[in-house]
């Protein structure tokens, strides 16, 4: 009796339309992450006035995380035998991380990364739902990174919370 299950786990040849499948969830990941870092940077300079000092730091701390998970991102796609896309396929969805009018308008930033976060919490549960049972590695993997993701999503709604209780938002 020859066994059914793939002994290769998502590597095998029998799973290759899986890998397809998630590949293409991986690389929208990537580019979600990829215009983070972009909005980011922008939104971790352009901020004017004290009050934006606290939110323009831990921009610039995630930065840095962002740039890593879409490392991860990419490293994964390779993995499943994908290739990492050209800068061609990119385009850009974060129509609510634009600068705002006035650079002293630090409550526009901290919702529009609210936002970014919760789009991305969104795409990797979904990633961690589709990868039960048939790809452990990626799994794991997302299930870290979303982590990182609900840090940064409660510690800018901290910041929210006491724009709001100050009136200011
Ligand atoms: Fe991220
Ligand atoms: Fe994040």
């Amino acid at each position: 009796m020859a066994t059914t299950s793939p002994k290769q786990g998502i590597l095998s040849p029998e799973r290759a339309s899986e890998r397809d499948e998630l590949i293409e969830l991986l690389k929208k990941a990537y580019w979600m992450e990829i215009e983070t870092v972009m909005s980011y940077i922008a939104n971790s300079v352009n901020p004017d006035g004290i009050r934006a000092r606290e939110i323009v730091e831990s921009l610039e701390q995630d930065i840095q995380e962002e740039l890593g998970h879409a490392q991860q991102f990419a490293a994964r796609i390779k993995e499943l035998y994908g290739v990492v896309p050209g800068s061609l396929d990119f385009s850009a969805e974060q129509s609510y991380l634009q600068p705002p009018e006035q650079q002293t308008d630090i409550v526009h930033v901290i919702k529009g990364v609210i936002e970014a976060e919760t789009g991305a919490i969104e795409h990797y549960n979904r990633i961690i739902e589709v990868t039960d049972g048939i790809d452990w590695v990626t799994q794991d993997m997302v299930i870290a990174i979303l982590r990182d993701e609900e840090g940064h999503r409660r510690l800018f709604e901290g910041f929210l919370r006491e724009f709001e209780a100050d009136g200011l938002a």
